[in-house]
């Protein structure tokens, strides 16, 4: 059964309710999803994922330091050809997102395109496009019958 795995960082929440409402998207396309914060992220799991998204806040321009360990952990894990995807919340730059898919694409993880960006608290349409996105990733990773979009 394809699986996906949602991995944030995130100081207030912002990013981490992406991730709950990605997954809810996943799992409205009827594909097993996790969130899981980085601290318990285990590089097996994402292994044993068919798809990884990965997200983290802007601090100071960049995404959060230990978001960027992990994806170069990541590089010496067999995660490559995977699908992936790359979000997050900010404030005024929003640099983390397109960063993490840089750096994705770099250990050859296909990110689905464009990243996804959300001002703040994100609100309930907001919300919404964090589904939209989850159920485009669980798409491009089911088996050939496709559900109606
Ligand atoms: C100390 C600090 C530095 C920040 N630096 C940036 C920045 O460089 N660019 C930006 O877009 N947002 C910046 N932000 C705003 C955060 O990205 C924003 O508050 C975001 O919603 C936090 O999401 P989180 O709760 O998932 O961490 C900064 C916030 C703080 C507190």
């Amino acid at each position: 059964m394809p699986k996906v795995v949602v991995v944030y960082l995130s100081t207030s929440g912002n990013t981490k309710a992406m991730a709950e409402a990605i997954v809810e998207g996943v799992k409205e396309r009827n594909v097993e999803g996790h969130a899981v914060n980085f601290h318990e992220a285990r590089i097996e799991d994402l292994q044993d994922a068919d798809a990884i998204a990965l997200g983290s806040s802007t601090f100071y321009y960049k995404m959060l330091p230990p978001m960027e360990k992990f994806i170069e952990s990541l590089a010496k894990a067999n995660v490559k050809a995977k699908v992936g995807a790359a979000f997050g919340s900010y404030g005024w730059s929003g640099e983390a997102p397109v960063m993490i898919a840089e750096k994705m694409r770099e250990i050859g993880i296909n990110v689905i395109d464009p990243v996804l960006r959300l001002q703040y608290q994100p609100t309930d349409k907001d919300l919404e496009e964090c589904k939209r996105l989850g159920k485009d990733i669980a798409n491009k990773i089911k088996p050939a019958k496709k559900e109606k979009m």
